[in-house]
């Protein structure tokens, strides 16, 4: 037997009498019968784990508690229960898991997903909370509207390349807005660095939920690059490069501009130009801003997929959405929407809230770690458990939404109190909850409504002739980012193809 192996059982053996001998009076919560030692593994699975996760809450209810190898898993399965504990607890229910593999080795433990609950992850989101505010989001308006006009013309320029399409455009508004950066082609340099380290991240480094083996038994960390077994860190030496890269580059490249006195604003720019920066105030912007870039790009990606499967499945909404858009901008369409015809498209705004509500683009958020032993409605959660807001259990809820596997944006157009309003809001689930809770959220709402708003008034979205109904494969474990399917999508009208090249 080798040395990693007997040192990983020994450590198993060590957590498992820690697991059995914890000083708990209150019983756990209610779950899957665990195996004894190795608990829940069996369980466990790599692809649509919310499916599983859904049906323990149907049979145990609205928090379910798991282990494996001790560690334990909390699912959150209501919203009065993910309220209580990850916002109304929040100061114990904050924290991320400390990854060993993603956060040490790779160098991505400064990236405000990844940072650990204290005095640096309230720094990030104070600097967050800034940049993408609520009324800081109306001052990209300008940039937004550039990026998603550009947007169109790429789709329709290159019509069988809408992914392609999405990632430049959710990609280039981030630069923009984060470093004043401008892409103005496919290979940009800048673009390039932080496409291939978020590449990196989602398909590598926390491929299989970002679980290592040397998150479970952190001393593997010790081992010489040149150990047997010890080939995950010779992995991450490559890929620290690469990520750390991606945060220096672009970063000072909008650094240079501000020296010279040529940078437009943007979040760093504005940051940057305060007086009396600290070295950790720089490092601090520095992080955040990489940060953005890489948790939005998945997202958008996996919220636009899943409008064009819809769109795709139900085109009655289709025809339906592109009638409202006429009416207020003209026939054809007259013109390309604006961020002020949104009061007078309740049909978009009900598209694009079913579309974050079906499509639930990261459906069991990202796991919180609880800080300290705790006890709900009688039930005791450990120190150390990782706690998941169950949002796809939230947003399939038939008491909230009826028939919840239809694509239906009517059901936000019936008119209820507002008490009602607020809990059918899948806004209220989609972003998580507490602390940690997206701080993109008002970016999104600008920027993806634009984005649904313009397709919606100069596109068709059909399947390509002879193909096939989609029927979405999910093989990421964090993302429900649909593999890619067959669509098309071809200007709506000679009109539209006129507006979009004219605007150019
Ligand atoms: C469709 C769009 C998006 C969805 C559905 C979404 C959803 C989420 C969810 C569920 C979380 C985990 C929250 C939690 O732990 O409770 C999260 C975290 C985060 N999101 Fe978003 N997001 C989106 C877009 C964005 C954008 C555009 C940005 C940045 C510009 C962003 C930045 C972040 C960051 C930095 C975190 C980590 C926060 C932390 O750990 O403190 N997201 N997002």
């Amino acid at each position: 037997m080798s040395l990693p192996v007997v040192l990983a059982l020994l450590s198993l053996l060590t957590a498992s009498i820690f697991y059995l001998k914890s000083s708990r009076t209150s019983p756990l919560p209610p779950g899957p019968k665990p195996w004894p030692v190795l608990g829940n593994i069996k369980d466990l699975t790599a692809k649509e784990f919310w499916l599983p996760a859904t049906q323990w809450a149907k049979q145990y209810g609205d928090i379910v508690y798991l282990h494996v190898f001790g560690q334990g898993l909390v699912f959150l399965n209501s919203f009065d229960v993910a309220n209580e504990l990850m916002e109304k607890r929040g100061a114990i229910y904050s924290d991320r898991a400390p990854l060993v593999m993603a956060g040490e080795l790779c160098g991505a433990g400064h990236m405000v997903a990844f940072t650990r609950y204290g005095p640096a992850s309230r720094r990030q989101r104070r600097l967050m909370a800034l940049g993408l505010s609520r009324a800081t989001v109306p001052s990209y308006h300008p940039l937004i509207t550039a990026s998603t006009r550009k947007f169109l013309r790429t789709l329709f320029a290159e019509p069988g390349n809408h992914l392609g399409a999405v990632r430049r455009y959710a990609g280039g508004l981030n630069l923009n807005v984060v470093y004043g950066l401008e892409v103005t082609r496919t290979d940009d340099p800048y673009l390039m660095k932080v496409e291939g380290a978020t590449d990196l991240l989602a398909n590598e480094v926390t491929a299989g939920g970002g679980l290592w083996l040397v998150d479970i038994f952190p001393f593997l960390k010790h081992l010489p690059d040149w150990f047997p077994g010890a080939g995950f860190k010779r992995k991450a030496a490559v890929w620290k490069k690469d990520i750390v890269d991606s945060v220096d580059y672009p970063y000072d490249a909008v650094k240079a501009n501000v020296r010279a006195g040529t940078a437009v604003p943007s979040f760093c720019s504005t940051l940057l130009q305060q007086p009396s920066l600290t070295e950790l105030d720089e490092f601090d912007v520095k992080w955040t801003a990489n940060s953005m870039y890489a948790a939005s790009m998945d997202t958008t990606i996996t919220l636009t997929q899943h409008f064009l499967l819809a769109m795709l499945a139900y085109p009655q909404h289709l025809a339906r959405a592109q009638a409202e858009l006429d009416a207020v901008l003209g026939p054809g369409p007259g013109r390309l929407p604006r961020f002020e015809d949104r009061p007078a498209l309740p049909f978009i705004d009900a598209i694009f809230a079913e579309c974050m509500r079906w499509g639930v683009p990261v459906p069991l958020g990202l796991p919180h770690r609880l800080m300290e032993d705790d006890v709900f409605q009688g039930k005791f959660i450990p120190k150390g458990s990782l706690v998941f807001a169950n949002i796809w259990a939230m947003l399939r809820d038939p008491a909230v939404y009826p028939d919840p596997e239809r694509f239906d944006p009517e059901r936000f157009l019936t008119k209820v109190d507002d008490a009602t309003a607020r809990r059918r809001d899948p806004r209220a689930y989609v972003f998580g909850f507490g602390r940690r809770r997206c701080p993109g959220v008002h970016l999104v709402e600008s920027s993806v409504w634009l984005m649904l708003a313009s397709m919606l008034a100069t596109l068709d979205i059909r399947k390509p002739a002879g193909a096939p109904d989609p029927v979405p494969v999910f093989d990421n474990t964090v993302f429900r980012n649909p593999d890619p399917f067959p669509v098309e999508l071809v200007p709506r009208s000679e009109q539209a193809r006129r507006l979009v090249e004219e605007d150019a």
